[in-house]
This record gives structure tokens, C-alpha cells and sequence, in this order.
């Protein structure tokens, strides 16, 4: 087990983040911010602003930026600030206050005064479902709404009423920000050479294509920077408006500015999780054995329908086997901060909904809830032919309830004094992607030997990771890898997000090793070189031939050379077409919920995780840790409270509930290890968000099993116990 090579840095203050970043001659930009809603700006008078000590300049809509909404091809369109004067949501970039420092920025951007011509503003998510909107298709070749039905089934209605046993029941979630240690923020400096940003971000190569195409400049002139991200989850996805801004600013003038969000804009000039309501109704035969699975969703979105929290395709893509599906997915657009993808989108909602009405079905059935589960174990996602590749979620439940002693269970729950003791399980999934990814694997003269990709490591283990596997792959120890990471000048790849860091960057670390060594042989063997014209192996670092052997550092001097090189790409394929991939795993919670208090308190928690190949299991536990952890916060802790004018009446840490080391117990996480080799070389199938999927559910699972109450929303509070 590797420590993360980037953890003495982080925790010494060592490591350097976006906004640690000082350049000579750096200007402040302060963030404007609209206090209504929806509405137009009819006016912004900046002139007490303007004349105020240090400021520099003042930009707003009336006198903008040189910008344009940016366009790539992973992203689609992202917005950018200050390019018109309509406001859609509270808290909305609307200025940005350029100073001598920071504090005299913010001073004068509080003497701003906007008018608006406000409009009515939509920001109830309840009272908006009537007027909902067929989603958009998630990805390509899914439909919003899908339904298969058996030979002979006319409709998912015919389907439940024929089902001997049917449980229905409506389910919430609430509004989350991602709330990354690391407030969105951003240096930009202008060169001989072009931009270079330094911003915390999940790809530094996808944000040098933002901001070229937001600047109208060419991406080679464009360096992004970031080898330091203080978490992301989803929410550092899309180049930040401090990006946008600090760049454009820099360039209008002509010196290097830094723009930080404070704490509270972090919640409104970003993005949100959006909340969703799902509807399902599970039908099942006396047996256990599901016959009908009806799942309806709706998910807020904001009024520039962003994103949609894809709950209801996770069941149709991952979940149980099934005769009968139907799953529907719609938006609910409202005057509120943009939506986006956070940890698990989709299946960390949807799992809430659709292992809360398991554990429900379960309790109807008379049946041991983890029974019910492996009755409907799928062989392939619901409605298609192609067999998972991997699948071991049997046996997490089976380790999982030895471990946990999920024997000692009893369907009334237990008290311990004034203690009520319950304990719960859900099922937890994430599909296993990958994307492309390109890397260079450079040997030196020295004896070791640099990996490098242009993504990020937001706190993963990325940077470890990458040396693992590239001491793997050429066979040498690992603290003679050199990982580079974060900066766009090195070749694309290593996106971190979808959970596909691992399986994209190890493959093609894989793929351009062997290239490399490959070029190193030929080079050794190449006319004057020391192994001229023999049959020459690789091993151990070294390459042989004729009874001899030679480190590639000292071949590298011998043939009067500092380094060799070889980029090599890796993306999915053919193996598409052969099988299903999916991560798997078993979640078990036990909860004290306190007889007179009502207060809930996780007790234990325990993980059995199938997803693959697990490199390094420190850095793989840390992600799965935290992931329960988060699923722990979203059961009973974390919610954006949004008032009737739009305004998140919790937007800071005090107010934004997420857990503390007194709520959170030891947490117990186990990997099954079977390496998924049909999905990408490496067999690693991702682990950064399934850790999270299922956990919400197994502590309202738990908590009904302790008290008999079952709440069908989150976060659960001491109200909905008492
Ligand atoms: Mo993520 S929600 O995989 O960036």
C-alpha cells in the first residue's frame, strides 16, 4: 500500500493552488453577484466603485469583457458572465471589481448599485412539477422515457396489477453543492506565448479548450495549470467564471489578476446538484422475484436546463433484473444556480429512491432484504443482451453480512437503554467507463522515468496512481517514476470525472511503456550502439542481449542521449460491443436513533466493493471512505434551504450542514479483487463515486429498522422521527 505522493504537500501547505499562485504586478477581481432572481438589469452605477482607493477597473454588462459562451465537444456549451444583462437565478456573476488588493476590490464592488426590472421568479421545486419538461436524452441512444415489457404485457400498468405483491411510494432529495475545500478561483497572466491560467479544475487540457474558445484564441496559446485541486466532485468540471474572468480581465489589462469566490458565492456562482422527486412502484411474486419496476423522475434544473440528474436511467441501465421496466425522466426548470454533475449523478439520488422502496418490497415479502437483492441479481443491465463482463455482487453481500453481522439482525430492530439500534443495507452501482486518453512515457539518463497526461488529480490518488502503474509497466521501482499532471502543455488525457481516471490514464501508460521499450530495444540494438545488431530483451529496468545487461539510463548515455520518448493513446473500443461494465457493491449501516431526543447517529458503516483491479488499496479506500461518508451527509445532514426569492438561505459552512469526525464512525471498506481485464488493460473498473451510491438508503433503511419509521426523504432530521 502507496501513501499519496502529493499528501506530505497538501497537509504542509507545501502543495500550490490556483490562488496560491503571487505574480508580479497581480491585480484582485471581486465577484459581483445579483441579489433578485429573475429579472433584467436596467442599470449598474459603478461610479462610487470606480472612484474608490485601489480600484482599477469595473466591468458589468454595460461595459463587458471580451467574451462568448464557450463550445467544446465533451461539454457542449458553457456559459460565460457579463455578455447580456439577464439575470435567471439569485447570486448570478453579474460584475467584477478589479483593485490594487482584494480587500479594496470587495470595499468598492459593495458600493455598486443595481437596478432591476424584476420579473416573477419559479424557485419551488414542489410547486413546479406539474409544469415539468421531458428531459433530454442523457447520452446518445437514450431516450428520456424507456419501457420494456415482457411478451404479451401491454403496459407497466397490466404488469403491476398482475404482480401479487406490489410497494409504490414517492421519494426526495434535496439540493447539494459540492462545497470542495478549495473555493473556486483563478490567476491568469498574459505572455510572449499566450494565457496561462492556474485554476483548480478536473482536466487541465478540457479547460485550456473552454477558455480558447470563450477568449476566441487559438488552444495552443492557452497553458492551464493546476497540479493541486482542493476536491472537485463534479463541481470543477466546467471552467469556473473565475477562469473566464481572470483571463479576460488580464487580458483587457495587461497585468495578471486574481479572482477568488468567497465561501457563500462558492454555492451560487458554480453549480448545485439538482433535487429530485421519484415515483416507484416494484411489483414482485410471493417469491421475491420482481416482475414490475416503474420508476418516475423529476429533477430541478435551472432556467438554462444545464443538467438533469439522470435518477431513473440509473435504474434502467444498472440495476435489477426485470420482465417489465418503465422509467420516465423529467426537468423542472426554476430561478436557480446552474446544475450540474456531482459524485454519483444520478445513481447517489436515485439509489436513495430505489433502495428505500427495495427495503420496503422486502418488508411487504416478509424477506430478509439482502435475500430479496440477490434474487434479482441481473446477468445484464435491465432490457439488454450484453452480459455484464465482471460481476461479483453476491459475494460483497455474503463477506459483507459476515463482517457486519448482519446474522444478529432482527426486523423489529433492538435497544441498547435509550438507545433504538437498527441496521440497514442497500445496493450500490456505478458503471464503469472509460475515456480516451493519451500519455507520454519519457525515460532519462538518470534511471528514471516520467508518465505524463494533461488531466488532474483532485484529490483521487491520481498522481500515485499514474507511478504505480508506470513502474509496473516498465518494470522498475516505483520512486523512479516521475507522474506529471495538471498542466495542458502535456498531452490530453485524464479527465477526473465519471469515475474513468484510472482505467483512462493506466491504459494508456500502458500502451506507450511498451512503445517505449520497444524503441529502447531497437535503439540498443541499432548500429554502434553497445548491443549492435544482437536480439536484445527488456527486464527489470534493463535492457539484455549476449549474456550482458545495461540499465536504460546508462544505454542512454552509452548512445549519447538525455531521454527517449513514446506518446501512445488508449480508448474504448470493441469490448463495447461484447459486454456490460459495471462497478458493484454492498452498503450496511447500523444507526442509534436516541428514544427521547430522536437524534440519528451512524454507529458503523461497512463497504464490500467489486470494482476490478484495485492499484493501490490506501488510496482506493480513501475514496470509497469518503464517498460512504458523503452518502452519510446527503441521509442526514446536507440540503440547500432555498427561500421564495431564490436566495439559499444556508449558503456557507456553518449553515450547510456536512458531517464531522463526531458524526462518523470507524468506517469499514472491503475490495473483492477480480481485475476486469474485457474492459480496458488495466482491469480496474473505477471507484471515486459508487462509494457514495446506496449509502442514503441503508441509513433510512436502518433507521426504519430502529424505529419503525420511514422517512422517504433526505436529509432525515430529528422532526421526521419524533
Ligand atoms: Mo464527477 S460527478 O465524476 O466529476
Amino acid at each position: 500500500m502507496t501513501s499519496r505522493l502529493d499528501g506530505p504537500l497538501k497537509v504542509t501547505g507545501g502543495a500550490k493552488y490556483g490562488a496560491d499562485n503571487l505574480l508580479p504586478g497581480m491585480v484582485h477581481g471581486y465577484v459581483v453577484v445579483s441579489t433578485t432572481a429573475h429579472g433584467e438589469i436596467t442599470a449598474m452605477d459603478v461610479t462610487a466603485a470606480k472612484g474608490a482607493p485601489g480600484v482599477i477597473a469595473v466591468y458589468s454588462p454595460f461595459d463587458s469583457l471580451e467574451m462568448r459562451p464557450a463550445e467544446t465537444p465533451l461539454f457542449g456549451t458553457t456559459w460565460v458572465p457579463l455578455q447580456d444583462r439577464e439575470v435567471t437565478y439569485y447570486g448570478q456573476p453579474i460584475g467584477l471589481v478589479v483593485a490594487e488588493t482584494y480587500e479594496q476590490a470587495r470595499d468598492a464592488a459593495m458600493l455598486i448599485e443595481v437596478s432591476y426590472q424584476e420579473r416573477p421568479a419559479v424557485t419551488s421545486f414542489e410547486n413546479g412539477i406539474p409544469t415539468a419538461e421531458i428531459a433530454p436524452a442523457p447520452r446518445p441512444g437514450v431516450e428520456a422515457e424507456i419501457t420494456v415489457l415482457a411478451d404479451g404485457v401491454e403496459s407497466i400498468e397490466d404488469a403491476l396489477a398482475a404482480s401479487p405483491v406490489v410497494v409504490e411510494a414517492t421519494y426526495s432529495t434535496a439540493t447539494q453543492n459540492h462545497a470542495a475545500m478549495e473555493p473556486h478561483s483563478a490567476v491568469a497572466e498574459w505572455t510572449a506565448d499566450g494565457l496561462i491560467v492556474y485554476s483548480g479544475n478536473q482536466a487541465a487540457y478540457i479547460q485550456a479548450a473552454e477558455l480558447a474558445s470563450a477568449l476566441e484564441i487559438d488552444v495552443e496559446s492557452v497553458r492551464c495549470v493546476n497540479p493541486y485541486v482542493g476536491g472537485a466532485f463534479g463541481g470543477k468540471g466546467r471552467t469556473s467564471v473565475t477562469a473566464f474572468l481572470a483571463a479576460a480581465a488580464a487580458r483587457a489589462l495587461d497585468r495578471p489578476v486574481k479572482v477568488v469566490l468567497t465561501r457563500e458565492q462558492v454555492f451560487t456562482a458554480t453549480a448545485t446538484r439538482p433535487a429530485t422527486l421519484q415515483k416507484i412502484a416494484l411489483g414482485a411474486a410471493e417469491d421475491g422475484t420482481l416482475t414490475a419496476i416503474r420508476h418516475d423522475s423529476w429533477s430541478s434544473t435551472a432556467m438554462d436546463r444545464s443538467f438533469v440528474e439522470p435518477t431513473s436511467h440509473g435504474t434502467s441501465r444498472e440495476w435489477y433484473a426485470t420482465p417489465n421496466l418503465a422509467v420516465s425522466q423529467r426537468m423542472v426548470p426554476l430561478n436557480v444556480p446552474p446544475v450540474t454533475y456531482m459524485r454519483a449523478p444520478g445513481e447517489a439520488p436515485g439509489s436513495f429512491a430505489l433502495e428505500s422502496a427495495m427495503d420496503e418490497l422486502a418488508i411487504a415479502l416478509n424477506m430478509d432484504p439482502i435475500e430479496l437483492r440477490l434474487r434479482n441479481n441481473s446477468t445484464a443491465p435491465p432490457g439488454h443482451d450484453l452480459l455484464w463482463s465482471s460481476k461479483h455482487l453476491d459475494e460483497c453481500y455474503r463477506i459483507g453480512a459476515d463482517r457486519f453481522g448482519w446474522a444478529e439482525r432482527s426486523p423489529d430492530g433492538r435497544a441498547d437503554g435509550d438507545w433504538l439500534v437498527g441496521m440497514g443495507t442497500a445496493t450500490a452501482m456505478f458503471p464503469a467507463i472509460r475515456f480516451p486518453a493519451t500519455v507520454r512515457v519519457t525515460l532519462r539518463d538518470d534511471d528514471t522515468a516520467e508518465v505524463g497526461t494533461a488531466g488532474a488529480d483532485p484529490g483521487t490518488g491520481l498522481w500515485t496512481v499514474m507511478s504505480l502503474v508506470g513502474a509496473e509497466s516498465l518494470d522498475i521501482a516505483q520512486d523512479r517514476v516521475i507522474p506529471l499532471l495538471g498542466d495542458s502543455a502535456l498531452p490530453p488525457g485524464g479527465l477526473s470525472g465519471g469515475s474513468t481516471a484510472t482505467a483512462s490514464v493506466g491504459s494508456a501508460i500502458m500502451a506507450a511503456a511498451t512503445q517505449v521499450i520497444d524503441d529502447l530495444t531497437a535503439l540498443a540494438s541499432s548500429a554502434g550502439a553497445p548491443f549492435e545488431a544482437l536480439e536484445v530483451s527488456y527486464e527489470d529496468g534493463r535492457v539484455l542481449a549476449g549474456g550482458r545487461s545495461m540499465s536504460f539510463g546508462e544505454l542512454l548515455r552509452a548512445t549519447g542521449n538525455t531521454t527517449i520518448s513514446a506518446t501512445a493513446t488508449s480508448a474504448p473500443g470493441e469490448e463495447l460491443t461484447k459486454h456490460s461494465f459495471s462497478s458493484f457493491g454492498a452498503q450496511f449501516v447500523e444507526v442509534r436513533v436516541h428514544k427521547w431526543t430522536r437524534e440519528a447517529r451512524v454507529s458503523r458503516m461497512l463497504g464490500v466493493f467489486d470494482a476490478g483491479r484495485i492499484i493501490n488499496e490506501k488510496t482506493a479506500r480513501s475514496q470509497i471512505m469518503g464517498g460512504m461518508i458523503w452518502g452519510v451527509s446527503a441521509a442526514l445532514h446536507e440540503g440547500l434551504e432555498i427561500e421564495a426569492n431564490g436566495r439559499f438561505a444556508n449558503a456557507d459552512l456553518a449553515n450547510y450542514l456536512v458531517p464531522v469526525n463526531a458524526d462518523i464512525p470507524a468506517v469499514d471498506v472491503h475490495f473483492v479483487q477480480y481485475p476486469d481485464t474485457l474492459h480496458n488493460p488495466v482491469g480496474a473498473k473505477g471507484l471515486g463515486e459508487i462509494g457514495t451510491v446506496g449509502m442514503a438508503a441503508a441509513v433510512a433503511n436502518a433507521i426504519h429498522n430502529a424505529t419503525g419509521i420511514r422517512v422517504r426523504h433526505i436529509p432525515i432530521v430529528i422532526e421526521d422521527l419524533i
